[in-house]
């Protein structure tokens, strides 16, 4: 008998592994590589998120908290999220989490049971469905094409609902194709949702700050004021503030699954680290001016990467909205070899061989769930995406 559970024989160990592993070890022997697979922000966090911090320890705000946060960081949010998304909560509708993923996993565990299904649109952010494995669910994922730009029709949601559905995750601009999803494309998502009332909507609004070309944001609570009362509206400052090493995420929704989520945190970690709650009361209390000169930053890098992809016989960038990820298809380059006499069989050989033969490091798609493609993050220097990219052109160049 396996001495490990049969829970975690359910989940698969990452599939990124493998490119990490080889690109730390070729850098190890000294070779130039490029990383393009960091999943933040190249900025560093803003100096008055800092200082807060270390205001936070000269005063010894260093003890234990309230196991799912501090007062004054779940007023903040209520503040945030009334500034920003029109949206009314009650510090007791807030839970604070260990980063985003914490929340989203605990949301998880306090609700499903073995049978319940959950929705989970591919290309998916690599955790959903390993998260809704552990917790004992079953993922449901729905691929959305490169035709629709990665976003979900409401016809494909309809069909994948079935009595088991308990969660659908809804996850805009998303990780890993930065695919934002306008007001009215969400509408006709949440009236689908209206349909179906024992579906409940976790809405993981990360790079919620991460968006270009005036798109506006918009997260299913505030599109369709029905589904407040069976909605998880996540977030955290992670990625928008620069602060993915403090880990602080949050959620909102009803009170009685925020005190189960509780629950859940007070017996696993208690609090995320007080220093770091601290630092986030600054940044959403705090200037918010930085988020646009970064996004000048993101979106400059963005028509880069998206042009010199699109330049690539065999590649197919579509142009997303938000966070700083690019998903180009490499269906034309299927079945091809490259000069050492790799064939390209599916995108993890394609990012396999890339990294070996041309320096550059990306995840293929199969990790995400939607293949086949890679996911480039151009949360990295101008020069350094310019000069990745013309490698990636040259690999696929000379692929006969
Ligand atoms: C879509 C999405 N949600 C949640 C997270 C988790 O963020 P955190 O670092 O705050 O746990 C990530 C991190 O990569 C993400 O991409």
């Amino acid at each position: 008998m396996s001495f490990l559970s049969k829970t975690l024989e359910r989940v698969k160990p990452s599939p990124t592994i493998a490119i990490t592993a080889m690109a730390a070890e070729l850098r190890a022997a000294g070779r130039d590589v490029i990383g393009l697979s960091a999943g933040e922000p190249d900025f560093d966090t803003p100096q008055n998120i800092k200082d807060a911090a270390v205001a936070a320890i000269a005063a010894g705000k260093t003890k234990y908290t309230a196991p799912d946060g501090i007062i004054e960081l779940k007023q903040a949010i209520c503040t945030k999220l009334e500034r920003e998304n029109g949206l009314s909560y009650e510090p007791a509708q807030v839970s604070v989490g260990t980063g985003g993923k914490q929340t989203l996993y605990n949301a998880l565990m306090a609700t499903l049971n073995p049978g319940d299904e959950v929705i989970i649109p591919a290309p998916y952010w690599v955790s959903y469905p390993d998260m809704v494995l552990l917790a004992g669910g079953t993922p449901v994922a729905v691929e959305a094409s490169l035709e629709t730009n990665f976003k979900l029709t409401p016809e494909q949601l309809e069909a994948a609902i079935t009595p088991k559905t308990k969660w659908f995750i809804f996850n805009s601009p998303s990780n890993p194709s930065g695919a934002g999803y306008s007001q009215s494309e969400l509408k006709a998502l949440t009236d689908v949702l209206m349909r179906h009332p024992h579906v409940w909507v976790m809405s993981d609004d990360m790079y919620e700050h991460l968006v270009f070309d005036g798109f506006e944001f918009a997260t299913p609570a505030q599109v369709e004021p029905g589904l407040y009362e069976r909605t998880l509206t996540c977030n955290g400052v992670s990625k928008g503030y620069a602060m993915t090493g403090w880990r602080i995420g949050y959620a909102a929704g009803p009170q009685h699954l925020i005190a189960a989520m509780r629950k859940v945190q007070s017996q696993s970690t208690s609090n995320p680290s007080s220093i770091s709650q601290w630092a986030a009361v600054e940044a959403l209390n705090g200037p918010q001016d930085f988020l646009a000169s970064n996004n000048v930053a993101f979106n400059r890098r963005r028509d880069l990467v998206v042009a010199a992809l699109n330049a690539i016989d065999g590649v197919t960038c579509p142009t997303p909205e938000g966070a700083f990820y690019v998903y180009p298809s490499i269906e034309g380059l299927i079945g091809k070899t490259t000069p050492k006499g790799t064939v390209i069989e599916d995108d993890e050989a394609f990012a396999k061989a890339l990294l070996a033969e041309a320096d550059v490091a990306v995840v293929f798609g199969a990790a995400f769930g939607l293949s086949p493609n890679f996911r480039v993050s151009y949360a990295t220097s101008d020069e350094a995406l310019t000069k990745a990219c013309a490698r990636i052109a040259a690999f696929c160049a000379a692929l006969t």
